[in-house]
């Protein structure tokens, strides 16, 4: 099938390569022509992988195209799907500018019949908005061509996205019972049809529903992860060992072990937003969502929580004192920091007076942009960007863990002790056994995890 990916960031271009694939002729465009530049010479703009194989193999193919030209995607597309960003609006509520000029543009252009996808995450109501952008770019030409706009929002995660995106636990798709609808309903499943052979993924309803689908899974893991942070926090205070507790509870089929990690608070493109702007919904039909208000407030105080721990341990002034940072992006196999809670950590100690070495498997690129955004010069100059996990320790009282990469699961603890000041470590990710950190001899800070410490 002819499709089109407009916008080709995170889901977009993870989208187009693996439709490419599965065998369909891919038009990828981007408003960035540094990013169109990027890929057309065979570099990938996101760290995802498994992606620059699939770009690769399909770009040789002549299966993906990537470009800037809108009217040749509008004309290439029997399929439009919309990747765009959706960031928060000042008020929270996600600012749909992006998707409507991607919809305005198709309506500029289009001569046939188009189905148009919403992948990007969008509030409730958006499927008519993008509906009516379009139809009034169409009715200013004159021109009477038929489309239908249907929800397909996006469950891939980030880090896992190519996996995700070709063993999909469900496909939502949301379409209306009009002719258009229907026949824009076939095109889906019969794009679809290679990930239903095994048995049937995909959920069919109505738009609005589709929509909210979305919103509704990103809220409840939110959700998940500010419950367990929460009792973390009190677990700290009684002398309750946290991952305990998680293995107690997760067994419970009707709990399930995912998503129960207390941790260093969530971060990343998708849960802050999301949350924000399902409130921000509920709002604007006058109820007030209480449970998701209490996961966000939880998970802004819980990004502060590490930095909390290393004040009360080497006083409110640090000045003078040094630390090391391990993992920055926001989860690990990304260089996504987006909202990532390394970020507060540095801004934290950087404010009480500390210098820091930072250091991330892929994203030290990345954090040098974003640290060059949150920092002026002065503060900038105090953030030393590590070469190695070792590299960032020379000379540091403490390490700080902050992204649980495979990388720093097993490491030379005897090398750390030696060139660590004091043998400390403060880890925002649970990855060590407390006992056996006390044996080794370090002094362990954890989340939710002070069991040795009970008096
Ligand atoms: N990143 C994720 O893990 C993830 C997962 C599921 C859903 N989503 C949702 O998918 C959407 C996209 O997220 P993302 O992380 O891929 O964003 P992104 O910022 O990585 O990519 C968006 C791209 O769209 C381009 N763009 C903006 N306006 C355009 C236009 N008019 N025409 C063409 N290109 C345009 C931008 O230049 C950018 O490259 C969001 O709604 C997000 O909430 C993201």
């Amino acid at each position: 099938m002819k499709i089109t990916i407009i916008g080709t960031g995170y889901v977009g271009l993870v989208t187009g390569a693996c439709l490419a694939e599965l065998g369909n002729d891919v038009f990828c465009l981007d408003v960035d022509q540094r990013k169109i530049d990027l890929l057309n010479s065979g570099g990938i703009p996101i760290h995802e992988p498994g992606l620059e194989e699939v770009v690769a193999r399909n770009r040789a193919a002549g299966r993906i195209q990537f470009s800037t030209d809108v009217a040749a995607s509008v004309a290439h597309g029997d399929v439009q799907f919309i990747a765009v960003g959706t960031p928060p609006d000042e008020d929270g509520s996600a600012d749909l500018q992006y998707v409507l000029a991607a919809a305005r543009n198709i309506g500029q252009h289009m001569t046939g019949f188009k189905v148009i996808v919403d992948k990007s995450t969008v509030p409730v109501g958006t499927g008519d908005r993008v509906k009516a952008a379009l139809q009034e770019a169409l009715t200013a030409r004159g021109v009477d061509a038929t489309f239908s706009v249907v929800s397909n929002p996006e469950f891939l995660k980030e880090g896992a996205a190519v996996e995700d995106f070709m063993r999909p636990d469900r496909i939502v798709i949301g379409h209306d019972k009009t002719p258009e609808g229907e026949k824009a309903a076939a095109m889906m499943k019969k794009l679809y049809a290679p990930f239903n052979r095994n048995h049937e993924r995909t959920f069919w309803m109505d738009v609005r529903s589709a929509e909210f689908t979305k919103y509704a899974a990103n809220s409840m893991l939110a959700t998940r992860i500010s419950f367990m942070n929460e009792l973390a926090n009190l677990a700290d205070r009684v002398g309750v060992d946290i991952e305990a507790v998680r293995h107690g509870i997760g067994s419970d089929p009707r709990i399930g072990h995912s998503f129960l990690y207390a941790g260093a608070g969530y971060g990343g493109s998708c849960f802050p937003k999301d949350v924000q702007a399902l409130e921000r919904t509920a709002r604007q039909y006058d109820q007030d969502l209480l449970i998701l208000r209490a996961v966000e407030a939880v998970n802004d105080k819980q990004k502060l929580v590490l930095g909390q721990k290393v004040i009360k341990r080497f006083g409110a002034d640090l000045n003078g004192h040094h630390f090391a940072i391990w993992g920055l992006a926001f989860k690990p196999n990304t260089d996504d920091m987006r909202e990532a809670p390394a970020r507060v950590l540095v801004r934290q100690l950087l404010d009480a007076g500390a210098t820091v070495a930072v250091y991330d498997p892929v994203a030290m690129e990345e954090a040098k942009r974003v640290l060059a955004l949150d920092l002026n010069a002065a503060e900038l100059a105090r953030v030393r960007f590590a070469t190695s996990p070792t590299d960032a320790l020379s000379g540091a009282e403490a390490l700080v863990i902050v992204t649980e990469w495979k990388a720093f699961r097993s490491p030379d603890f005897v090398k750390i002790k030696t060139l660590l000041k004091h043998a400390v470590i403060f880890d925002g990710r649970n990855l060590f056994a407390p006992e056996a950190m006390a044996e080794a001899g370090f002094e362990y800070h954890g989340i939710g995890r002070s069991i040795l410490t009970r008096s």
